[in-house]
């Protein structure tokens, strides 16, 4: 006897709202708000051909990323985001996952992430370099520019400056392909216009792996452990191919989901000037120099400036959402999920749950003061997901982070031009769109 019900859609009502949300705010972030409001935190989507079960909060998080995560695969098949990746590691399940896992996990360890600070610190200032005293920059643009350097820099020990003109363009084309739109609804829908921009990063990492591998072997050296690429090619036994797909899943998961977060940070420190000054003024007390990186001990004394990253990832989680496909028939907190059911956890929805949150839309650092995290339930606060599919590069984005944002407020000064005009949209990440305007003058 099936005791588990159906999961709630929105009746005819609530599916007006929902449709009227969607032509105003033009957002599939709208729509999911308003039904968690009006339906709950477990809610069905009754789009043609797009009909995802969705969950918010803490027990079902904890569900589907921990207790019962073998029961779901990533995702399906015949997304773009799995044709792009093809075996990288985001998207694949099972004993290969793992497998494929475990030769990454050492070399993203915090331990190796702190040997990068002075990268961090270094190519950040490349960038900021560029800026002239009192011009306008949009900090969307810069802080991809600051994560790119970084990400190709560390992992791959590539320097990418001398590419970064050629292959922007087809970079931000790949985010495109992988962002939600029409395909959603029609799965095999011709998308010529994307090939160009694969080839043209595949021949760049193709590239940078055959060097490397005749350089390795050239110089019979060892790779530095924090080196992916080299420790790849030295020591996984994979072909070009599938360490393609791992270099192209780093590069894509693990500088969006940076240049959002960073990008955020400086809309919300815009609008709350009283947090910019808080955080300029930690900076100048705690780092004591402004001619050399910041030392291990110096990056954790920032306590203000973690917490306000914390508060950006969970008012604007650059992932706003997990996707998984239900492997069998299942039960998510009593509710019915057939096999092949798309499920998706939110994490945007999960982060702004007025059960666990007090004045969610608020921007309070505070609420990661250490007595606040006790009293939260775990699984309640997400940005890096949970359970063994985690995010691999956490401790990864949250150094960096701290390097970049602490450089830049250290020697320049920000002022918000465009507040009233950004809005989150929904690309691969979750963007602040049309970007984050601001004057930059330089600190005397
Ligand atoms: C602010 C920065 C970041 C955020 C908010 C973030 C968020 C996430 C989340 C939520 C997941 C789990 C998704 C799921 O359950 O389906 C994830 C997975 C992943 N992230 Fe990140 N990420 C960030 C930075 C990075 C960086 C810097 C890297 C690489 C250096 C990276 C690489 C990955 C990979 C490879 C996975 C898949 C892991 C697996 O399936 O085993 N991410 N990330």
């Amino acid at each position: 006897m099936q005791t588990s019900r159906p999961l709630p859609t929105a009746g005819s009502r609530t599916g007006l709202a929902v449709l009227q949300g969607l032509a105003r705010e033009r957002s599939l972030l709208a729509a999911l708000r308003l039904m968690n409001e009006q339906v709950g935190p477990a809610f069905r989507v009754t789009l043609p051909r797009f009909q995802p079960a969705v969950f918010v909060g803490p027990d079902s998080n904890r569900q589907i990323l921990v207790t019962e995560r073998d029961k779901f695969l990533w995702r399906p098949e015949g997304d773009p985001v799995c044709k792009l990746l093809r075996n990288g590691v985001l998207v694949i399940d099972g004993q290969f996952h793992d497998e494929v896992r475990g030769h990454m996990d050492p070399i993203l360890q915090r331990r190796h992430v702190l040997q990068h600070i002075p990268a961090f610190w270094r190519y950040t200032d490349d960038i900021a370099r560029t800026w002239r005293d009192g011009e306008e920059r949009d900090m969307l643009v810069e802080m991809r520019r600051v994560a790119l350097l970084i990400l190709m820099g560390t992992l791959f020990e590539v320097e990418f400056m001398p590419d970064m003109d050629r292959l922007w363009q087809p970079i931000l084309d790949l985010l495109e392909y992988i962002s939600p739109g029409l395909w959603i609804f029609w799965s095999d829908m011709p998308r010529p216009k994307y090939r160009h921009a694969i080839e043209a990063m595949d021949e760049y990492l193709y590239g940078i792996i055959r060097e490397r591998r005749e350089e390795l072997a050239r110089l019979g050296v060892e790779p530095s452990p924090g080196d992916l690429l080299g420790q790849l090619v030295a020591h996984s036994g994979y072909d070009d191919d599938l360490i393609r797909d791992q270099l192209l899943t780093m590069l894509i998961a693990g500088h969006d989901t940076s240049t959002a977060l960073l990008a955020w940070t400086f809309y919300l420190l815009g609008t709350h000037p009283e947090a910019m000054a808080a955080m300029q003024a930690e900076v100048d007390a705690v780092l004591t120099s402004r001619d050399r990186p910041p030392t291990v001990e110096e990056i954790n004394r920032l306590e203000y400036t973690d917490q306000v990253i914390k508060e950006a990832l969970r008012l604007y989680p650059p992932i706003h959402v997990g996707n998984r496909q239900a492997a069998v028939d299942l039960e998510v907190q009593g509710y019915r999920v057939p096999a092949g059911t798309r499920v998706m956890y939110s994490i945007y929805l999960s982060h702004r749950d007025p059960r666990y949150w007090d004045n969610p839309s608020e921007f309070c650092p505070a609420r990661f003061e250490r007595q606040g995290e006790r009293s939260r339930p775990a699984f309640a606060y997400v940005p890096f997901g949970g359970g063994p599919r985690n995010c691999i590069g956490a401790a990864f984005a949250q150094v960096e982070s701290k390097v970049v944002l602490s450089r830049l407020l250290q020697t320049f000064d920000f002022e918000l031009l465009n507040a009233d005009e950004i809005k989150p949209y929904m690309g691969a990440t979750l963007e602040p769109r049309p970007g984050v305007r601001m004057r930059v003058r330089r600190r005397r």
